[in-house]
């Protein structure tokens, strides 16, 4: 028996008529939560909504902060990205909103939770393992994938019969996820691969075309592999984020288009904007370059294929996770310096660097006078890291 279920709650139109539905399948208790996670929608009137749709309460938390430093930081140090072009910013909200579900839940004492999610995507598996994990007696329930509703008409025509108050404004013809990481754009017109994504369907990014003929310069400097400063001003995380997609946006930086594979085994294609994200790790992976010697550049490199799919794959809260963030956190106790960026009509290239920890040294790498590096060394450095390959080549006589 059931007697009280938290619902991930957004005041849509799924969401709205899962809070009804619930109450009526199960005849209990619904409580309504939504986070605020930088959607840039006024979560105020949510309140009154979600109590007329037949919530008996409604929890509104901002969760920016928390998810800048706890789950979109990890990301920044580990340089995430899945596939090469998506950062992830839908993915790693999951963990954190589910945090919370499950925060209300034991709080309210709720048997269960639910969620707005399809069968068909990658979210209903970052929200039920993160539940799963950590609080295993809790019952999921994912209306979506359970009720004869089968399109948005039907669900429509079931908000009108119970007065289910939904907004009748123009529903975008895509389906959009956003947060301060970034935005994420499906459905529609774009479920066509070949299909160029119309200029509408962007929701942070001026188009490059028409961004400024000129370009911007701008300085990020990092400590420990937290950017802390921006043009040398001091910044909260999360605040620098939201600063750095407003004036990448402007500047038509930060779109991907890709087909990616998902976890439930199809490939779709989604547009993402990430203006922050992209400069973000673009300046990162610069200090980086600085600092970190080239054994640890080289295996934290490999590492990122696999921690980028933790993400993805809904694995957040994974012993291996948490291991390899305490190993990927060590490896940023030098990555301190500044980078200088150029933003232009949708680039965003790193023009300079600099830091106290660097390893570079000039003395070493330069060509013009001064340079200290032992030539005669190289020349027995090269002798034996070859000799294996002169032993097979004796082998092979591959030229007589
Ligand atoms: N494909 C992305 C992911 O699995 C985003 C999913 C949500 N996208 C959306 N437009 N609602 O993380």
């Amino acid at each position: 028996m059931i007697k009280k279920i938290v619902v991930a709650y957004s005041g849509g139109l799924d969401t709205s008529v899962i809070v009804h539905w619930l109450k009526n399948k199960y005849k209990c208790e619904i409580i309504a939560f939504s986070a605020d996670v930088g959607q840039g929608e006024d979560l105020e009137p949510l309140k009154k909504k979600a109590i007329q749709t037949g919530a008996s309460r409604i929890y509104i938390e901002d969760l920016k902060n928390e998810f800048a430093n706890e789950y979109i930081l990890p990301a920044i140090y580990a340089n995430a990205v899945y596939e090469s072009n998506y950062f992830m910013a839908t993915a790693l909200s999951r963990p954190l909103i589910a945090k919370h579900l499950v925060k209300i839940a034991l709080k309210e004492k709720a048997d269960a939770i639910a969620h707005g999610c399809t069968g068909k995507g990658n979210d209903q598996v970052r929200l039920e393992l993160a539940v799963m994990n950590l609080a295993p007696q809790l019952k999921i329930l994912a209306p979506l994938r359970d009720w004869e509703m089968k399109s948005r008409e039907e669900e429509m025509a079931y908000a009108k019969k119970y007065k289910i108050p939904v907004k009748a404004t123009k529903r975008s013809p895509y389906s959009i996820d956003k947060n301060i990481w970034g935005v994420s754009i499906e459905c529609g017109l774009l479920e066509d691969p070949w299909q160029v994504p119309p200029e509408d369907a962007y929701q942070m990014t001026k188009s490059p075309q028409k961004a400024p003929d000129k370009p911007l310069e701008i300085e990020i400097e990092f400590v420990s592999g937290v950017p802390v400063r921006l043009n040398n001003k001091k910044y909260e995380l999360v605040d620098l984020i939201e600063e750095l997609n407003i004036i990448g946006g402007g500047y038509g930086v930060g779109r991907t288009d890709m087909v990616e594979n998902r976890l439930v085994g199809i490939k779709s294609r989604e547009i993402y904007e990430a203006p922050a994200a992209l400069i973000i790790n673009n300046a990162h992976k610069a200090v980086e370059s600085l600092t970190l010697d080239r054994e640890m550049l080289h295996f934290k490199d490999q590492l990122v294929t696999k921690y980028s799919e933790l993400i993805y794959f809904g694995q957040w809260f994974t012993p291996l996770r948490e291991a390899l963030d305490e190993f990927i956190r060590k490896t940023q106790k030098y990555v301190s310096g500044t980078v200088r960026l150029r933003l232009y009509k949708g680039n965003c290239e790193v023009i300079g660097r600099k830091s106290q920890y660097s390893l570079y040294k000039k003395d070493l790498a330069t060509y013009d006078e001064g340079d200290l590096f032992d030539h005669r060394s190289a020349e027995g450095f090269v002798k034996l890291w070859g000799l294996p390959g002169k032993i097979v080549g004796m082998r092979d006589k591959k030229n007589g």
